[in-house]
């Protein structure tokens, strides 16, 4: 596996079928599966829940990459790394512990990451940088499929790359929203180690395809860090 990896996510999948899209994106040798839980509360729309983490986990090989987008996360951690969970991500906006949280989700063995909407800036994520294996930069407001690319990502990924590079830190960045072939060179460049497409790779006749582009892509320099 190149260092880039790329984390197609089910929201843009026919959820009568997840299974066959999950296996769609292990034939496309996409590295992880990205998987969406909304609740209505923190998003608009509700989605899933850790079953389907456990039932994909019989299913398939690939990591699940577990974005919590939802009101107290607290209470679903056990749950979602029990069930199978590889990495599980919860949002900054809405919580306060978020050190509590992220040991929580440790201490299960799980890997821990943290996201920000477009409208929350890098620097607040300061103190729990260390902390984390994944920051997640949203690119699109939560809780849609579909929707376009903020231009502004660019600047909060390049000004995490920054503060990785400057403190030696570990984390990978992840850039979810809106990512397709026109962008997803630049968001690499800007310092992107993982890529999650929804819609982009649900459109695409044949997505092993989009899959090779996108890994074919100079990485960003970082050495895969
Ligand atoms: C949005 C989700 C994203 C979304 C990405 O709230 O967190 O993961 O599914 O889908 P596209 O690539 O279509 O923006
Ligand atoms: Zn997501």
């Amino acid at each position: 596996m190149g260092r880039l990896i790329v984390s197609p996510s089910l929201l843009s999948a026919d959820f009568s079928a997840l299974g066959d899209a999950a296996n769609l994106i292990k034939e496309s040798c996409a590295d992880w599966i990205h998987v969406d839980v909304m609740d209505g509360h923190f998003v608009p729309v509700i989605t899933l829940g850790h079953k389907l983490v456990s039932d994909l986990k019989k299913k398939v090989t690939l990591p699940l990459d577990v974005h919590l987008m939802i009101l107290h996360p607290e209470r679903q951690i056990e749950y979602f790394c029990r069930a199978g969970a590889d990495c599980l991500t919860l949002h900054y906006e809405g919580n306060i512990h978020h050190n509590r949280l992220m040991q929580q989700i440790r201490d299960t063995g799980c890997r821990c990451g943290i996201s920000i909407v477009p409208s929350t800036p890098v620097n607040v994520l300061e103190e729990i940088l260390p902390l984390v294996d994944l920051v997640l930069v949203m690119s699109v407001n939560p809780g849609f499929g579909g929707q376009k690319f903020m231009e502004s990502s660019y600047k909060k990924i390049e000004a995490l790359s920054e503060l990785k590079k400057q403190y030696d830190y570990g984390f990978k960045i992840s850039v979810d929203g809106g990512i397709n072939r026109l962008n997803a060179v630049r968001v690499v460049e800007s310092g992107a180690d993982i890529l999650v497409t929804g819609s982009a790779f649900f459109a695409e006749p044949n997505p092993g395809d989009f899959i090779r582009f996108l890994k074919s892509m100079p990485d960003n320099g970082t050495g895969g860090k």
